[in-house]
């Protein structure tokens, strides 16, 4: 499964990228804002030469033409952008051109499996299904994910690869992970809450705590 960080933040992104173990990068217009940078282009730019892998850059346009021009822009501003457009007939469209052209793209703000299917034939790079925003008005966000996986399996044909978004919490990361979603985009928070849990914390201490107490080293030359 690989981890996307959904965030602006270039602070966060980097340390998060230190780790080694973050694939990519999602961004949307209310993160970019967030995240007070003045020039979405020069942000970009940035983040892609951070993380090598998929870095989503979101169009703003809403109608075809402009939504194209504006892909066909941020596809050019390096290698590793992932166009992110919104899952419209427009989008769609947007989605076709780019994705036959070879560039990659993330179709978002995915919330049912008929979307998703779309998704899929307009050759979409990835879908993004939200699933806290589901969760918030009762819906279940991992029932999508389960019936997009289980759709996508059967059709070998659809290349998309699932891209879990609208994370809240590292349960809705092993759970998307016993569902054979590829990807899961989290906040930093959730990201850093992943390596959390109080029994290593403790656990930890004790052998910090007993290591002290036998007086060794590993390191010749070095203090224990
Ligand atoms: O990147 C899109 C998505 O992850 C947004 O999440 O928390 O605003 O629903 P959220």
């Amino acid at each position: 499964m690989k981890f996307f960080v959904d965030t602006a933040d270039i602070t966060d992104i980097k340390d998060l990228a230190a780790t080694g173990l973050v694939d990519g990068v999602t961004t949307n217009p209310s993160l970019v804002a967030k995240s007070g940078h003045a020039n979405f282009i020069d942000l970009i730019k940035e983040i892609c030469k951070i993380v090598p892998g998929p870095v989503s850059a979101e169009v703003g346009a809403t109608e075809y033409e402009q939504m194209l021009e504006e892909g066909l822009y941020l596809a050019k501003l390096a290698k590793n952008v992932a166009v992110k457009v919104p899952l419209t007939p427009a989008g769609l469209k947007v989605c076709k051109h780019l994705s036959e052209q070879g560039t990659m793209v993330n179709v978002t703000l995915c919330f049912s499996a008929a979307q998703a299917i779309l998704a899929a034939k307009a050759g979409a790079t990835f879908v993004s299904p939200f699933v806290g925003r589901l969760d918030d008005i009762g819906e279940s966000g991992m029932q999508l994910i389960a019936d997009i996986c289980q759709i996508y399996n059967s059709y070998p044909n659809f290349k998309t690869e699932v891209l879990v978004a609208s994370v809240r919490s590292p349960q809705h990361v092993v759970q998307a992970a016993l569902l054979g979603a590829g990807v899961a985009t989290c906040p930093p928070s959730v990201i850093r809450q992943l390596f959390a849990h109080p029994l290593t914390d403790k656990g930890l201490a004790q052998f910090v705590a007993d290591w002290a107490k036998c007086g060794q080293k590993i390191l010749p030359g070095k203090a224990a």
